[in-house]
């Protein structure tokens, strides 16, 4: 049978249903965000990707310069969450302890702001990539095509997508494939093929470039997954972590334990998953009923834990965080000098760094999928001053987020992408002087006297629009 509803009634439905959904904070949900709060902004390197603010650098092209290469280090989209107990293993536990109690006292557990759990289901699994992630990655290719691919290769106007005609040198000669790398992981492969569709277009992944997909794990060394190369020293973010843990979900323990039986139990770590549901469901699922539960305040914290936890795993603060970003630093000027790699004490694994097949140095574009720690230890590596807190590294015996400048919704939010640009500038030229848009990318290969400057990009693709 079919039902059918004049518009004007479903319309007075909807207007019935909005003026009661609650609209302010009330004692049981936190939620009542202030108007400039984002969320998303709180879930560190859960969060979405979005443009930096530019980290106080400022944009714009280079007049005069030619943007003769590009190296983009690149993380893996929206995933599953991970196996560690603070990730995808609280989450199941808590989930496991919300069934067992339901059917043991035959009760579903949860009232007021938490009746939601009566319907809830967990719906997540481990590890692989989301389908948000694959949109994140392919948008991240067709950006970098249209800012930088058709500049270094030199798209003729008219030309919207990638030609294969275009793998020329600017004397004609035709360039080799195109080559790209990708760890093995699922995530970040799938993230690889995704970006390169974003980038090539379809149909193009027999045909117009190769990607080389390099095994990690214990024991295996590679640039794009090093802490394997240093196992057994990403400690201090654990201990960090740990001491905060209990001192963040303080309030909203005492506060959510309310709404639950009394000898539910409901632990640190219960609540720690409860806050965990929210960007993970939304990544799965485009919304989340946990979210609400939690304060602005709350959400900082959130964000603080997972930053004092990187910064502390492959930041400043590890003893190995430069370490695990200096195989691909080397790899980055071994492709300035055009040159193979055939001897390492880091990372690298000169089985493919010796081979031109397997590590071209002659590409205009360059692009290796990788992981935020890769990402966060280059940048410790680079000595980005900018993100050191400090000798005695960032305080995990606070009872809130405390301010500072490593914060990885900014610095490694999925999809993040740490850009080096090279521009090769003529001696009059200034790289003070910066214009707003590259039209034209000048050939300089037969001036004298150039000089090549190196800039690094950290996500900020808009070279003109501060935000
Ligand atoms: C569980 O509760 C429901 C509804 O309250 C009741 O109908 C059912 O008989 C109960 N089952 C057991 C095993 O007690
Ligand atoms: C064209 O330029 C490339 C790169 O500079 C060079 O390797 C090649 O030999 C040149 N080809 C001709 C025909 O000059
Ligand atoms: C690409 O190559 C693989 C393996 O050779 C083949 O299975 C696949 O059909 C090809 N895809 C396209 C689009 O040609
Ligand atoms: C280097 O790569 C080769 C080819 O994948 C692999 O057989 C070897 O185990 C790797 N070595 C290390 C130390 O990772
Ligand atoms: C690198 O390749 C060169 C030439 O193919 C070879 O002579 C050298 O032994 C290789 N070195 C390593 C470490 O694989
Ligand atoms: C792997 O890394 C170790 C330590 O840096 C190095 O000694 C070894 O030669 C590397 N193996 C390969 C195949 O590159
Ligand atoms: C944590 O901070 C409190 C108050 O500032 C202090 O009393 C306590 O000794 C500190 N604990 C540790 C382990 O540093």
């Amino acid at each position: 049978m079919v039902h059918l509803f004049s518009p004007q009634i479903v319309l007075s439905a909807l207007l019935a249903f909005i003026r009661d959904a609650p609209s302010s904070s009330s004692s049981a949900t936190s939620a009542g965000y202030s108007l400039h709060f984002d969320i998303t902004n709180g879930w560190a390197n859960l969060s979405p990707y979005k443009e930096a603010d530019g980290f106080g650098v400022p944009k714009g092209v280079p007049r005069g310069c030619e943007l003769s290469q590009v190296h983009i280090l690149h993380r893996h989209a929206e995933r599953y969450p991970e196996s560690s107990w603070f990730d995808g293993e609280g989450m199941e536990t808590f989930n496991r302890k919300l069934k067992s109690y339901s059917s043991e006292h035959n009760v579903s557990v949860g009232i007021g702001p938490l009746a939601f759990l009566k319907n809830w289901k967990y719906l997540l699994g481990r590890d692989i990539l989301l389908a948000t992630g694959t949109a994140t990655e392919a948008v991240s290719g067709a950006e970098i095509w249209s800012k930088y691919g058709r500049m270094v290769y030199r798209a003729p106007p008219g030309m919207a997508v990638w030609d294969p005609e275009l793998n020329v040198y600017p004397n004609g000669t035709r360039r080799a494939t195109p080559t790209f790398r990708s760890t093995n992981k699922q995530r970040v492969l799938e993230s690889a093929k995704w970006w390169l569709t974003g980038f090539f277009g379809p149909g193009h992944g027999n045909t117009s470039y190769n990607l080389v997909v390099i095994p990690e794990g214990n024991g295996l060394n590679n640039t794009l997954a090093a802490e394997h190369s240093c196992p057994g020293d990403l400690k201090e973010g654990t201990h960090a972590s740990e001491t905060f843990v209990p001192r963040m979900v303080k309030d909203p323990l005492a506060r959510l334990s309310k709404y639950f039986p009394d000898d539910f139990d409901l632990t640190t770590s219960d609540v720690l998953a409860m806050m965990n549901f929210c960007p993970y469901e939304y990544a799965t699922l485009g919304s989340s009923s946990f979210c609400d539960l939690f304060s602005e305040q709350e959400w900082l914290d959130f964000a603080y834990n997972l930053d004092l936890r990187l910064y502390g795993t492959s930041a400043f603060g590890s003893p190995t965080g430069r370490a695990q970003g200096i195989g691909y630093l080397l790899e980055l000027s071994a492709r300035l000098e055009r040159k193979l790699i055939d001897s390492s004490d880091t990372s690298i694994n000169t089985t493919y760094d010796n081979h031109s097949a397997t590590f071209p140095v002659h590409q205009p574009l360059y692009m290796d999928m990788t992981h935020d720690k890769v990402i966060i230890g280059t940048i410790t590596a680079l000595g980005l001053q900018y993100f050191n807190y400090g000798p005695k590294g960032m305080p995990s015996n606070v009872s809130h987020a405390v301010p500072r400048k490593f914060q990885l919704n900014k610095v490694a939010p999925f999809g993040a992408r740490l850009i080096s640009e090279i521009w090769t500038c003529p001696e009059e030229a200034s790289i003070e002087v910066l214009d707003k848009t590259l039209y034209a990318n000048p050939d300089l290969s037969d001036t004298k006297s150039t000089t090549d400057f190196i800039r690094f990009v950290l996500n900020a693709l808009d070279w003109t629009c501060p935000r």
